[in-house]
């Protein structure tokens, strides 16, 4: 069977967690130590940004960003098609979302579909993009410059994009602020976690206030400044996030081999799919497969699966305009046709870190069995 999720630890790297743990529980320093600290810095420095602060997901680092933003009452465009947790981060820190479609080229939008969406609602303050499947959009340089002369925010959810760089800028330093997912599935992990990144001391600082029960200045002082959470990474999670991230390049060009893999088959068949050979790297978080015949995604899962091979998640099968909780956003369906159309149409094969030469076959052997 082959499976769309692969824990990338070594027997060694495991032996190592395990020994650390034990030092760490030892130690009684469970939160905020070294260990958060170490990976803080090493994963800005990775990123390009001046601070990287550590949570315990990317939700809390979406919502602390929009909370930094001050959007009360006001209008935040976001594409339809991604996770609910960027929806819901902007509606908990007190905005509104309104609802951008796709360029079906990207999965993700373009300069145009944002300027359309901010031309129709004229007073939306801030946009929040994220990098489907790791795909920095080949406008995206052209989108952050709108966005400046525009005095308009711009937050990069770059949940599926650790790594991902185009001209030599990588997700999360392109703009006002970045928020990454360390959860299982992720290119990389920390069981569950969170990285903010940012360029601004004064956001930074909010964020660790913000993670630790709004206590600004001192991580375990007495007052209550802010109005924060409970959202600390613990010290063994900050110690996993070190070692996958000594070697996340290694694991990205593992994904990226297995999809360059796939392409020779796709590009011979005249198969649709996401390309990103305009990047310098790509995540590889989700390899975005289009198909014309009539078929449900699930399916299409049930096919794929006859075969051993277990397709991994869309992104998305159902975009957020038509999950039930966001029934309350208003939107007008005739700007979100491409999602609509292409949503419901696409699969993502289980590429990872761990997929070999022979996953490869098999999955290209099954593309020819359900897509040709
Ligand atoms: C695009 C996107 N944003 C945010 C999240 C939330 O990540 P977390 O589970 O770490 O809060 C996810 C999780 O899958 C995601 O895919």
């Amino acid at each position: 069977m082959i499976k769309p999720f692969y824990l990338d630890l070594s027997e060694n790297e495991i032996l190592e967690i395990q020994s650390k743990t034990g030092e760490i529980l030892h130690s009684g320093n469970l939160i905020l130590g070294q260990h958060t600290k170490d990976f803080e810095n090493q994963f800005a420095e990775y990123i390009g940004t001046k601070y990287a602060v550590a949570l315990n997901t990317c939700t809390s680092a979406l919502e602390i960003l929009f909370v930094s933003k001050g959007i009360v009452g006001k209008k935040v465009a976001v594409q339809t098609n991604t996770n609910f947790a960027t929806v819901a981060a902007i509606i908990r820190a007190g905005g509104i979302p309104v609802f951008m479609d796709m360029d079906p080229n990207y999965f993700v939008p373009n300069l145009e579909i944002l300027k359309y969406t901010i031309d129709k609602h004229d007073d939306i303050v801030g946009v929040a993009w994220v990098h489907i499947g790791g795909i920095i959009h080949p406008e995206f340089s052209a989108v952050v410059e709108y966005c400046r002369l525009n005095g308009i925010f711009l937050i990069e959810d770059c949940a599926h994009a650790h790594g991902s760089q185009v001209d030599g800028v990588k997700a999360g330093n392109f703009a006002d602020g970045g928020a990454f997912s360390f959860f299982p599935t992720k290119v990389m992990t920390t069981m569950e976690g969170g990285m903010l990144t940012t360029n601004s001391t004064e956001e930074a600082e909010l964020a660790r206030s913000i993670r630790n029960q709004g206590k600004r200045g001192g991580d375990f002082g007495g007052l209550h400044t802010d109005l924060g959470n409970s959202w600390r990474m613990n010290e063994i999670s900050a110690y996993m996030g070190l070692i996958q991230l000594s070697k996340l390049d290694d694991m990205v060009m593992r994904r990226q081999a297995a999809v360059d893999g796939l392409l020779p088959l796709l590009n011979l068949r005249g198969i649709d799919y996401c390309s990103t050979s305009h990047m310098d790297q790509c995540a590889q978080y989700k390899f975005i497969i289009k198909y014309k015949n009539n078929e449900s995604v699930e399916a299409m899962k049930d096919l794929f699966k006859m075969d051993e091979i277990i397709l991994g998640g869309g992104v998305y099968e159902v975009p957020c305009h038509l999950q039930p909780v966001f029934q309350s956003i208003k939107f007008d369906r005739n700007d979100l046709r491409n999602s609509e159309k292409f949503c419901p149409k696409h699969i993502c094969p289980p590429i990872t870190s761990g997929t070999t030469s022979d996953d490869v076959s098999a999955i290209s052997a099954s593309i020819i069995n359900h897509l040709i």
